[in-house]
């Protein structure tokens, strides 16, 4: 299109105030005047809008939409796995919930091994065994009774709806449930929810969970204790001694939700909130952004060599702390502190060498790495109160088991252990003693619900599923947005890059760097490639108040919420109102 050169600088000048809605390598971020829902299922975004528009605040609308994503979303969403929720309240109070899955207290370190002493294949990821006691019903049932507002069956209700009447199946939900089918068909519950007569559901059809809404219905007329105390607790317990596990009704009536406080840290002036151990993301995302601070990354743009090498080397340094320091605060004591500091930041910085690639083989020895279904989801309401929910099976569908007569599908989160030290897990993750198996612990995990906030008002929600690489997308969500300038939509799309110390090389989504920068990046030595494994690199659900980008925020030209779905996949959706 020909434009005359006077019109085209004004265009220019506007584009530099971040007023053009021109240029965007992404379509517009999604607005709304008094509340925002991103998920990764349409209907799920559509439950929590609901429950915002009928008065509910933003955790009420976690809260459903937790519930509603076990149903319509069965890769991930769950009541038989366990995640964090991050919370930040209006008021500026902010906690962290912890509902993630805890060991069976038959489970024992070795529990994986064979007798030559190596990993049993598929042992922690495709049996009974692998099931930890599931947390997601304690988590939300305790978020809706301390910091919700409305009656649990109101929240209760849509997902109860969705699993009993069924909801049409579209392209993105075949996709999703394409990538269980082999698994789903090997088990009989599975395959009588998940397979249609014995063969893939088809875009268009509908999906019914009987089970499913039975067990939903029993949370909803007995509370939390249906699920630990009742007869859902008895069914996966049965179907667990019938297959070998070692699952036991002590397991469920002895599983506690952990309320602590959030991991702060500050980067440029936001303040973030993310999650503690038996989290590794919230203290790995803040060790690598302090690193980075000091460097002019806005300067030193996106995709260049400079920043991507940057990146690299504070990855790599960080990741080596996840896979070796950090486990469940209840079994080992973090250095939360020393992680999070800036004086630790200047210690790695001093460490970098400004020419040639770090080798991590030289940072530390005696390590194992680390394991991919997981899914985020932001929301915020009219008041300000903000939400992020990461929640898992760990793999996609978990274990593709389901307890007879539950409807649930089982996880698959004790991978996440280290199963023998040195070996790398689902997620490539090579990690260390601190994060062995033991009774009742929860394994460490990657997952990040994260809130930034600025001059006491929240600033971005952000998260995404990814295993090992969470830490990573969540992390270049936020510098693409507070460095880059970036709009929330194209912030979470741009191609990413990630490095987890082990194995050493720098992977990157095809496009993420240019031609110019990996022979830059190769000449200093580093190994940069695409993994042809790993296709799918997370699904980031994220929220912006006050305008779809910093620009638009800093001028006080924009209103209201702008919410981002992750490009990388088709069946979410970013809904305000
Ligand atoms: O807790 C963790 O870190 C893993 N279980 C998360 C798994 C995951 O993100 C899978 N999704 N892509």
């Amino acid at each position: 299109m020909h434009q005359p050169i006077l019109t085209r600088l004004s265009f220019v000048v506007a584009l530099w105030a971040g007023a053009a809605p021109a240029f965007a390598a992404s379509p517009a971020p999604v607005e709304g005047q008094n509340g925002m829902v991103v998920t990764a299922q349409h209907l799920a975004s559509q439950v929590g809008v609901d429950v915002l528009k009928a008065g509910g605040n933003a955790v009420d609308a976690a809260v459903a939409v937790g519930y509603a994503l076990a149903v319509v979303y069965p890769t991930a969403g769950n009541l038989g796995g366990g995640g964090f929720m991050t919370i930040r309240m209006a008021d500026g109070t902010t906690t962290f919930l912890d509902f993630r899955e805890r060991a069976p207290l038959a489970a024992t370190k070795d529990m994986y091994l064979g007798p030559d002493g190596n990993p049993i294949p598929g042992a922690s990821t495709e049996t009974y065994l692998a099931v930890g006691t599931p947390g997601s019903v304690a988590g939300f049932e305790m978020a809706r009774e301390k910091y919700g507002t409305r009656p649990r069956e109101e929240l209760l209700a849509p997902a109860i709806r969705l699993a009993s009447e069924g909801f049409v199946l579209e392209q993105g939900d075949i996709a999703s449930l394409a990538e269980g089918n082999e698994r789903l068909a090997q088990d009989p519950a599975a395959a009588g929810i998940f397979l249609k007569d014995g063969k893939p559901y088809a875009m268009g059809d509908r999906l019914v969970q009987a089970d499913l809404a039975k067990s939903l219905t029993q949370i909803s007329e007995g509370g939390a204790d249906a699920f630990y105390k009742g007869g859902i607790a008895d069914l996966i317990v049965k179907a667990s001694q019938a297959n070998g596990g070692i699952l036991a009704r002590e397991d469920f009536e002895q599983y506690k939700v952990r309320e602590m406080a959030p991991v702060t840290c500050s980067y440029r002036g936001y303040e973030i909130a993310s999650s503690p151990p038996p989290s590794s993301g919230g203290l790995i995302i803040c060790e690598i952004l302090n690193v980075l601070e000091g460097y002019p990354i806005s300067y030193l743009g996106y995709g260049s060599a400079e920043t991507t090498r940057l990146m690299v080397e504070a990855m790599r340094h960080a990741y080596v702390d996840r896979n070796t320091a950090l486990g469940d605060p209840d079994f080992v004591q973090n250095p939360v502190e020393k992680l999070t500091s800036k004086a630790y930041a200047d210690e790695i910085r001093s460490r970098i060498d400004a020419y040639r690639a770090g080798v991590s083989a030289d940072l530390k020895v005696n390590v194992s790495p680390e394991s991919p279904e997981t899914t985020h989801y932001s929301i915020i309401d009219k008041d300000g109160n903000a939400v992020a929910v990461t929640y898992t099976l760990n793999g996609s569908f978990g274990t593709a088991k389901v307890a007879e007569g539950t409807g649930i599908l089982l996880n698959n989160e004790m991978d996440d252990f280290t199963v023998k030290p040195g070996v790398p897990n689902l997620y490539g993750l090579v990690q260390g003693e601190a994060n062995a198996i033991a009774p009742r612990k929860s394994p460490l995990s990657s997952m990040s619900p994260t809130i930034l906030s600025k001059d006491g008002k929240p600033f971005m929600v952000i998260g995404s599923p990814g295993g090992s690489r969470i830490i990573t997308i969540t992390l270049q969500a936020i510098m693409n947005v507070v460095d880059h300038g970036m709009d929330l939509q194209e912030a979470i799309d741009a191609p990413r890059i990630h490095h987890q110390w082990l194995p050493d090389r720098v992977f990157m989504e095809p496009r993420a760097l240019s031609p110019d920068t990996l022979r830059l990046l190769t000449g200093m030595g580093y190994n940069v490639g695409i993994d042809p494994d790993w296709t799918i690199w997370g699904e980031a659900a994220g929220i912006l108040v006050g305008g779809k980008n910093l620009a638009q925020i800093e001028d006080g030209d924009g209103t209201g919420y702008y919410g981002a779905i992750d490009s990388r996949a088709s069946a979410g959706a970013a809904i305000g109102y």
